[in-house]
């Protein structure tokens, strides 16, 4: 019995001592109620990124006092090494779950803007020049691509630093927490979201594309914007999977 126990034991501490050098198991997070379903069976982990920018919507307060939301544009970040466990460059799990928070409220909209101090986006050429994403003494994340809507209002993730691409469609979504960052504004954060690509060919090693921990986004009312286009900035966890 003893050293049946002993035994048991030793297999534990030798699993513990050779975790250091293993990557961890990366396990999407939980809004703490009901969840977004999981991943296809056969999906891994492609990227989790970290993206920065802006929520659009739209303001006809004939029609509607609430904004309708109209698309989105952010700068896109590699995160995943910094996942928690990961060998030496993991975080701290609490620095992990407010990197959003990080993101939004250390570092400037990574936009070209209409104007300056503003929100909204310059149209013709929203997006500066590549460039990694630093966050105070962490070291920098780097450039992954650009998320926006295609001209058909498709929502595209383009990774572009590393070849893949996800062209999807909005599958579920599930209210932020009541925790949540509420963002610059102080409008809340928009909700969770699972996108799939609906099988037009598009995407590239991504099918399936989870927003998380959302940081702000969410639309003031129309009654403080008035009539019109206007944007709010947003971050988040965007995990991209896809076939192993
Ligand atoms: C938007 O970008 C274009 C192309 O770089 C530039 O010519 C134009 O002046 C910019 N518009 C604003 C409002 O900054
Ligand atoms: C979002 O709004 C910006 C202006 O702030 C614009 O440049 C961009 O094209 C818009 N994108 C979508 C998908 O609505
Ligand atoms: C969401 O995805 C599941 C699994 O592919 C599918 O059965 C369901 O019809 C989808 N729902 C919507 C609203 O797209």
């Amino acid at each position: 019995m003893v050293s049946a126990k002993l035994i048991a034991l030793a297999a534990l501490v030798a699993v513990a001592s050779a975790s250091p050098c293993k990557p961890p198991v990366l396990t999407l997070p939980s809004t703490g109620g009901s969840d977004l379903a999981a991943p296809p069976a056969n999906d891994v982990v492609k990227r989790i990124a970290i993206g920065h920018g802006i929520q659009n919507y739209t303001c006809n307060s004939a029609v509607s006092p609430t904004a309708s939301a109209t698309g989105a544009l952010a700068v896109l970040y590699d995160a995943t090494p910094f996942y928690p466990g990961t060998p030496k460059t993991g975080l701290k799990q609490a620095a992990w779950d407010t990197l959003p928070s990080a993101a939004l409220w250390g570092s400037p909209l990574p936009l070209n803007l209409a104007v300056p101090g503003g929100y909204a986006a310059n149209e013709s050429n929203p997006f500066p020049s590549p460039a990694d994403l630093v966050l105070g003494n962490m070291a920098p994340l780097k450039f992954l691509g650009h998320h926006y809507f295609a001209a058909d209002g498709t929502p595209t993730f383009d990774l572009s630093a590393i070849g893949l691409k996800a062209s999807v469609t909005k599958n579920d979504t599930r209210p932020a927490p009541a925790n949540a960052d509420k963002g610059i504004l102080g409008t809340g954060a928009v909700a969770w979201v699972l996108l799939r690509d609906p099988g037009l060919g598009r995407s590239i090693g991504i099918d399936t594309v989870y927003r998380v921990v959302v940081a702000g986004g969410a639309a003031q009312p129309c009654s403080v914007t008035g009539d019109g286009h206007f944007s709010v900035p947003y971050a988040t966890f965007y995990w991209f999977y896809g076939p192993k």
